[in-house]
C-alpha cells in the first residue's frame, strides 16, 4: 500500500511541476526534469540504439532494446522510421518511469522517399536555395514519417576522389562548402526546430574526416593546425552559425588523437570557442572503436575518455550505458561532464515540442499526404538538371535535335535504375525511378528511332558483347552512352584505389568511337572518375552523378535542349591517381611552372601535367557568355572600409543561360604563403539572349583574412588580386586592391 501511496505522490508531482513547468523557459524546463532524474535515467538519455542493422551491426534483439527504452536506459533510437513503428517504441518510452520522449535519428542524406541528386551533385548546381529546398523536402518527408533527426549535412571537405564518401559532401571548397553547409541546416531545420515539416540537422563528422591518409576510409588524419583551420573546421563553424541542432563526431583520428575522444575539438573548439549549445553523437560505435585504435584499454577506459572530450550521447557502443554510472560512483568521470550531455539533448527534446506531443511527428494522415506529394517529383527534377556539368562540347553536338533519326543508346547505365539512386538512401524503390532509357524516349520525335545495346557490364572482364553495341552504333546518327559506377562503389567503406571509369567500359567507348560517328558520353558516379581517353575523344560529355528518381528525365531535359546546362564542378577531376590529393587551391611555390615546354627543375611531374583534366569551377552551357568592364568603387581601402566590385556579365547566345561568376582572390605577399586563387563568393546569373547584367560583390576585409601563424583571423595591409572567373582556370577579368593601414 505504502508503495502505491509514494507513486502517487510522485505522478501528482510530476504532473504538477510538469503543468507549471510548461510556462517556463526550456532551461528552467530541463533544470526541474532534471531534479526528478537517477544517474540511471540521465545515462539513459545519452544511449542511442539502432533499430535495424546499418553501418554496423545490432547489438541488441528488438526485446531488449524496448526493455531497456521501457526502463528509461535509452534516450534515442535510430533507423526506426514509418509513423506506425516510430508510434509503437515512442510508446514504450512514454512507459518509462519519467516518461521522457525518444528521438528518432536516421540517415536522410539526399532524400527520404523522394530521392534527390546525392550531395556532390547538388553541390554542383552552385544554386543555393535549391540546394535548400531539396533538403527542406527531404525533411518534411522524413518528419511525415515520425523522424524528427537527419545525421546530415556531411560538411567535411573532400579532396581525395579514392575516398568513397566524397559522394555525400559539397566537394573541396572552403567557402562553397561553407555556403551549402548552412544552406543545407536552414532546409533541414526550417526556421526554427520545432515545425512538424522540419528534422533536426546533424554536421557531420567533426573533423577533418574528410582528409584521411591515402583516401582509405575511417582512417588517420595527420594534419597542421593551420590546414584544419583554413580549410577543414570553417563549414562546421557555417553549421554551427546557421543553428544545427546536433554535431557528429568522427571515426577518424586527427593527429593521434580519435576524433571522439578528442577534447580540443569538441571541448574547446566547438563549446568553447565556438560556444555551441547543441549536442554530439558519436558516430556508429566510436567510442568503443577507440579500444581497436589503441587509444583506450577498455570500454570503459573508452566511455571516460568520449564523456570527458565532450562526445555527448554514445550511438551503439553501450559504453556510456556500461561504465557511465561506475566510473562516476567511483569518482573517476564528473557528474557535471554528465549533467552537461543529458541537458543539451533535453533541451533538443523540448524545443522539438515532443514534451507537449510525444507524437507530433506520428500522423499517419500526414505521412500519407506527404509522401505522395506530386510537387515533389517537380522539385527532384529540377535539382537534379541543375546538377548535371557539361563537361565538353565540341563542335555542338549537344543538343541533339529530337528530329535525329537513328539514336543508339549504349552502355551499362543505360537502362540501370538503382544506380541513378546512389547510396545512402532509406530504401530503394525503383518503380519510382526513372532510366535514362525511359528519359530519352520521352523526348525523341514519334518515328525516330532508339536503338539499345548494353555492350557489357559496369565491372565487365570481357568484351564479348562489343561487336552487338559497334553494329548498333553503325546504323545510328548519333551515339549517346551511359558510363560509369555502380550505386555501391561510392559511399562509406567504398575507397578505390583506380578511379577510372571501371572495368571495360572506357575501351567500349573506344570501339564505338571508332565507328566515326559522334558520341556523347554521360557519366554517373559518386565521385570525379579519371577517363581520359573519353576526355580526348568523345565529343561531348555529361557528367550526371547520381541523380536520383528524376534522373532519366533530367539528363534527357539536357541532352535534347529543353534544358541549358548550368553546373559547374565543385570539385577538381584529376589526370591521374598520382595527383590526389587534389584541389585548385594550388601554391606558386619557389620552382613554378612557367611553360609547359620548361619543367626542369620545377615542381612538376615528368609524366604528366600539373592541370587537372577539368579544373574547380568548370562547366559550359549551350550558351556564351562575356565578362567585361571591371570596376572597383575604391582600389584601396582601410580594414574597416569596403569596396564595390562589379563587372557585366552578357548573354552573347541565341538561347537563354546561367552563368555561375566565380570571385577569387590572391594574397600574393602574406606572413604565411597563401594559395594562387581562393574562391571568396560567386554569383548565379540568369540571363536572356543578349541581355546584360552588372554583377556586384562588397569587398570586405573578411574576404582578404586568412588565419595567421598564431592562429588569428588577421588581414594583412599590402596588395591583393582580385579574379573574376567562369572557372578555376578561366579567369576572365582581374584587378588589384590595396589594404592599408
Ligand atoms: C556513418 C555516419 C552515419 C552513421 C549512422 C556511420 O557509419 O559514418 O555518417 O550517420 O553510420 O548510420
Amino acid at each position: 500500500m505504502k508503495k502505491y501511496q509514494g507513486l502517487s505522490i510522485l505522478i501528482v508531482s510530476l504532473f504538477i511541476s510538469t503543468v507549471s513547468a510548461q510556462r517556463k523557459p526550456i532551461s528552467a524546463r530541463v533544470d526541474s526534469l532534471m531534479k526528478l532524474m537517477t544517474l540511471e535515467e540521465k545515462i539513459g538519455q545519452i544511449n542511442q540504439y539502432s533499430g535495424r542493422e546499418a553501418t554496423g551491426p545490432v547489438t541488441r534483439k528488438q526485446t531488449y532494446q524496448l526493455n531497456d527504452i521501457r526502463s528509461g536506459k535509452v534516450g534515442s533510437m535510430l533507423n526506426v522510421h514509418g509513423v506506425k513503428n516510430t508510434r509503437e517504441v515512442q510508446a514504450a518510452a512514454l512507459q518509462s518511469r519519467l516518461k521522457i520522449p525518444l528521438l528518432f535519428g536516421m540517415d536522410i542524406i539526399h532524400g527520404y522517399k523522394t530521392i534527390f541528386p546525392i550531395p556532390l551533385a547538388e553541390a554542383a548546381s552552385w544554386d543555393l536555395d535549391a540546394i535548400r529546398l531539396s533538403a527542406h523536402i527531404a525533411a518534411r518527408e522524413a518528419a511525415a514519417a515520425g523522424l524528427h533527426w537527419t545525421f546530415a549535412p556531411m560538411v567535411d571537405i573532400g579532396r581525395d576522389p579514392r575516398w568513397g564518401r566524397v559522394m555525400e559532401g559539397a566537394g573541396e571548397d572552403v567557402f562553397l562548402g561553407s555556403a551549402i553547409a548552412k544552406a543545407r541546416v536552414y532546409g533541414f531545420q526550417g526556421d526554427r526546430l520545432g515545425g512538424t515539416d522540419a528534422v533536426m540537422a546533424c554536421a557531420k563528422h567533426f573533423a577533418a574526416y574528410g582528409a584521411v591518409a591515402a583516401g582509405r576510409d575511417y582512417n588517420d588524419v595527420d594534419m597542421s593546425e593551420r590546414l584544419l583551420w583554413d580549410t577543414y573546421l570553417p563549414p562546421f563553424k557555417a553549421a554551427a552559425d546557421a543553428g544545427v541542432a546536433t554535431f557528429m563526431n568522427s571515426f577518424s583520428t586527427l593527429n593521434g588523437i580519435p576524433a571522439t575522444g578528442n577534447s580540443d575539438l569538441q571541448r574547446h573548439i566547438l563549446k568553447g570557442k565556438w560556444n555551441y549549445k547543441g549536442f554530439v553523437v558519436s558516430d556508429w560505435g566510436s567510442i568503443g572503436e577507440m579500444v581497436e585504435w589503441g587509444y583506450a584499454s577498455d570500454s570503459s577506459d573508452a566511455a571516460l575518455k568520449a564523456i570527458t572530450a565532450g562526445c555527448d550521447m554514445d550511438m551503439q557502443s553501450e559504453a556510456y550505458k556500461r561504465h557511465l554510472a561506475r566510473l562516476i560512483k567511483e569518482g573517476k568521470a564528473d557528474v557535471k561532464l554528465l549533467d552537461d550531455a543529458v541537458r543539451r539533448v533535453l533541451y533538443k527534446k523540448f524545443e522539438l515540442g515532443l514534451f507537449d506531443d510525444p507524437y507530433r511527428f506520428c500522423n499517419e494522415s500526414r505521412e500519407q499526404e506527404t509522401l505522395s506529394n506530386p510537387q515533389h517529383k517537380l522539385i527532384a527534377r529540377d535539382i537534379a538538371r541543375k546538377s548535371i556539368v557539361l563537361l565538353k562540347n565540341e563542335e555542338k553536338v549537344l543538343p541533339v535535335s529530337a528530329k535525329v533519326q537513328n539514336i543508339a543508346v549504349i552502355g551499362p547505365l543505360v537502362k540501370s535504375k538503382r544506380d541513378l539512386e546512389g547510396s545512402w538512401i532509406p530504401r530503394s524503390d525503383t518503380s519510382l525511378v526513372v532510366s535514362l532509357f525511359e528519359g530519352i524516349k520521352g523526348k525523341i520525335a514519334p518515328g525516330s528511332n532508339l536503338m539499345y545495346a548494353k555492350g557489357c557490364s559496369i565491372a565487365d572482364t570481357s568484351q564479348a558483347d562489343f561487336q552487338e553495341a559497334i553494329n548498333l552504333a553503325k546504323q545510328a546518327d548519333v551515339i549517346i552512352m551511359a558510363l560509369g559506377e555502380s550505386y555501391s562503389m561510392s559511399g562509406e567503406a567504398k575507397s578505390r584505389t583506380d578511379i577510372h571509369i571501371p572495368g571495360q567500359q572506357e575501351a567500349l567507348f573506344e570501339a564505338i568511337e571508332a565507328t566515326g560517328k559522334p558520341v556523347v558520353v554521360v557519366l554517373m558516379a559518386g565521385r570525379p572518375l579519371i577517363f581520359n581517353k573519353v576526355a580526348r575523344k568523345a565529343s561531348a560529355i555529361v557528367y550526371a552523378w547520381w541523380l536520383g528518381a528524376e534522373a532519366g528525365n533530367a539528363i534527357a531535359g539536357v541532352l535534347f535542349g529543353d534544358y541549358n546546362p548550368s553546373g559547374k564542378l565543385p570539385v577538381t577531376f584529376p589526370r591521374s591517381i598520382g595527383q590526389i590529393p587534389i584541389s585548385y587551391t594550388q601554391y606558386n611555390t619557389g620552382k613554378p611552372v612557367k611553360s609547359p615546354d620548361d619543367i626542369k627543375y620545377k615542381s612538376a611531374y615528368i609524366d604528366s601535367p600539373n592541370s587537372p583534366q577539368y579544373a574547380f569551377g568548370h562547366g559550359l552551357s549551350y550558351t556564351k557568355f562575356s565578362y567585361s568592364g571591371l570596376k572597383l568603387s575604391k582600389s584601396s581601402i582601410s580594414a574597416n572600409e569596403t569596396s564595390e566590385l562589379s563587372f557585366t556579365l552578357t548573354n552573347t547566345g541565341e538561347i537563354a543561360g546561367e552563368e555561375v561568376a566565380q570571385l577569387y582572390l590572391q594574397d600574393p605577399v602574406a606572413s604565411v604563403v597563401r594559395p594562387l586563387k581562393e574562391l571568396k563568393d560567386f554569383r548565379k546569373v540568369s540571363l536572356k539572349p543578349g541581355e546584360s547584367k552588372v554583377v556586384r560583390f562588397t569587398i570586405t576585409k573578411d574576404y582578404l583574412s586568412f588565419f595567421n601563424r598564431h592562429l588569428e583571423w588577421v588581414a594583412e595591409p599590402g596588395n591583393f588580386k582580385l579574379m573574376i572567373g567562369a572557372a578555376s582556370d578561366d579567369i576572365k577579368l582581374e584587378t588589384a586592391l590595396t589594404l592599408v593601414q
